[in-house]
């Protein structure tokens, strides 16, 4: 089964909305002469404040080599949540995809397991695909209880989702230890994860949906790591914070991937 590789940036909280303009241009000039159906899936998560801008950058070049993503969503469709954006306001926005469980969101916002999972219902069921993000801390790898940590979020996360469902999403597995420090985890070793990851998928629905799932790896990624990790049986693709920022190293994981 050949999976469509993803690669998706998480601006993460950068860019005002003439940064996000012209880092939306900046990564279409990069892909300019790249034939589309040789792309991966690229996909570019503003925060919700320069969504238009980015939108609007993606629409005016109208190429359709680049997607965009929220980071962040309420599984509720309206009401009094203040602060919040619900899956269809995000998809009036441009949005075709929304990242959650961020190992960010879960430890500055508690964002938990069964919040994971409405939010992935929600999201689904507006046609949209859910980014569902893991991953363990130092101290969960250290005392070694990495696979079952990763397992139990997998299995809270997709709770009474149809194995069709399970199909469309991402996975993204992103050690903590990884993220933003530079120390990129081994590719072997997050590959031996993400092969786990799809286990477990395989445990709760069958093989064709183990099969099809896309599971990216995130933590460090780098124009420098990116062929090395895509090279994996199993890494589908990457969710990159830092190296994001920049047209050019973002366009050069994406061709890093083709
Ligand atoms: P990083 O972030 O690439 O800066 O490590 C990845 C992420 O948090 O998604």
């Amino acid at each position: 089964m050949s999976r469509r590789p993803v690669i998706a940036g998480n601006w993460k909280m950068h860019n005002l909305q003439q940064e996000a303009m012209d880092l939306t241009n900046g990564i279409m000039q990069e892909l300019r002469s790249e034939d589309k159906a040789a792309l991966p899936e690229v996909v570019i998560a503003p925060t919700f404040t320069a969504l238009y801008a980015a939108n609007k950058a993606l629409t005016d070049c109208g190429c359709g080599k680049v997607k965009l993503a929220a980071q962040n969503c309420y599984f509720e469709t309206k009401g009094a949540f203040t602060g919040e954006c619900s899956v269809e306001m995000l998809k009036d926005a441009g949005c075709e995809y929304i990242i959650i469980g961020h190992s960010e969101r879960r430890e500055y916002f508690g964002e938990t397991d069964e919040m994971v999972n409405k939010k992935a219902k929600a999201i689904l069921a507006n046609g949209l695909i859910p980014i569902i993000c893991c991953g363990e801390s130092l101290e969960q790898r250290e005392a070694g209880v990495t696979d079952y940590h990763i397992a139990s979020q997998i299995t809270k996360a997709l709770r009474e989702l149809s194995a069709e469902d399970v199909t469309k999403s991402i996975i993204a597995y992103e050690p903590i230890w990884a993220i933003g420090t530079g120390k990129t985890c081994d590719s072997i070793e997050a590959n031996r994860v993400i092969a786990m990851i799809r286990n477990v998928v395989k445990g709760l629905y069958d093989a064709n949906t183990s099969d099809a799932i896309r599971i990216l790896y995130g933590g460090s990624v780098k124009p420098s790591t990116i062929k090395e990790q895509m090279a994996q049986s199993d890494i589908d693709g990457a969710l990159v914070g830092g190296a994001s920022l920049t047209a050019d190293s973002f366009a050069q994981i994406v061709k890093g991937a083709m």
